[in-house]
């Protein structure tokens, strides 16, 4: 899929101000400093649409990108981040799952994972109270130029073994790299096949 254009809409903490279109929606989950923000500028061809920054806890908000005019990106603050307070943490997890909950253009979450690390409970947990509340969502393994193949395939074997053990099948999942731009035809692919058949129901 080709990206024509990307813009920024609106950044809210209530599932209920979000864009009132019905166009389809993806959205990036995952811990503080997977690498969510910087996934979204990849796939857009673009440095700064979506913050970055090397200090986890930078994306606090529902973010909502449209792309090509008829779908959207959305960034989320990551789960996990140990450096905000407590009370920060519950409003965070409580719009989070609201718009999970609530939202019904989301077509798929994208839970984001390191794939430098073992697989976490954090990650695990939310995997499956996604598939308990019925949202779709596949995983996509982050950072992949840290990494050699043969230490790739490794972490994806640890995965697939504990994932296995709860899930009938695999999850669909996508391993890439937004500094060596790995990935993005897979993830762009998927996302434009996935609209057309949502056009075709
Ligand atoms: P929060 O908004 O805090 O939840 O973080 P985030 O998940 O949006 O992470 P962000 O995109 O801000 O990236 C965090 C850090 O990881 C930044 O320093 C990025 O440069 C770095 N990073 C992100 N993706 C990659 C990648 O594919 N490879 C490498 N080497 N670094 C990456
Ligand atoms: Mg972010």
């Amino acid at each position: 899929m080709l990206i024509k254009s990307a813009e920024f809409v609106m950044s809210n903490s209530d599932v209920a101000k979000c864009p009132k279109d019905r166009l389809p929606e993806y959205a990036f989950i995952g811990r503080s400093n997977v690498g969510k923000s910087s996934l979204i500028n990849m796939l857009t061809n673009r440095k700064s649409l979506a913050k970055t920054s090397g200090r986890p806890g930078k994306t606090q908000l529902i973010n909502h990108f449209l792309i090509n005019k008829n779908w959207y990106l959305v960034d989320l603050p990551g789960y996990g981040y140990a450096r905000v307070s407590k009370s920060t943490k519950k409003v965070f997890q409580k719009f989070i799952t609201a718009y999970f909950a609530k939202r019904e253009q989301l077509i798929s979450a994208f839970v984001l994972v390191d794939i430098r690390h073992t697989p976490q409970p954090i990650d695990l947990e939310f995997m499956q109270w996604l598939g308990e509340n019925g949202i779709p969502f596949s995983i996509i393994f982050t950072k992949a130029d840290k990494l050699k193949p043969k230490a790739i395939e490794n972490h994806i074997n640890a995965y697939k073994d504990i994932l296995m053990e709860t899930w009938e099948d695999m999850p669909n999942y996508f391993i890439t790299s937004s500094s060596k731009e790995i990935g993005k035809e897979e993830l762009l692919n998927y996302i434009d096949n996935t609209n057309s058949n949502l056009k075709l129901d």
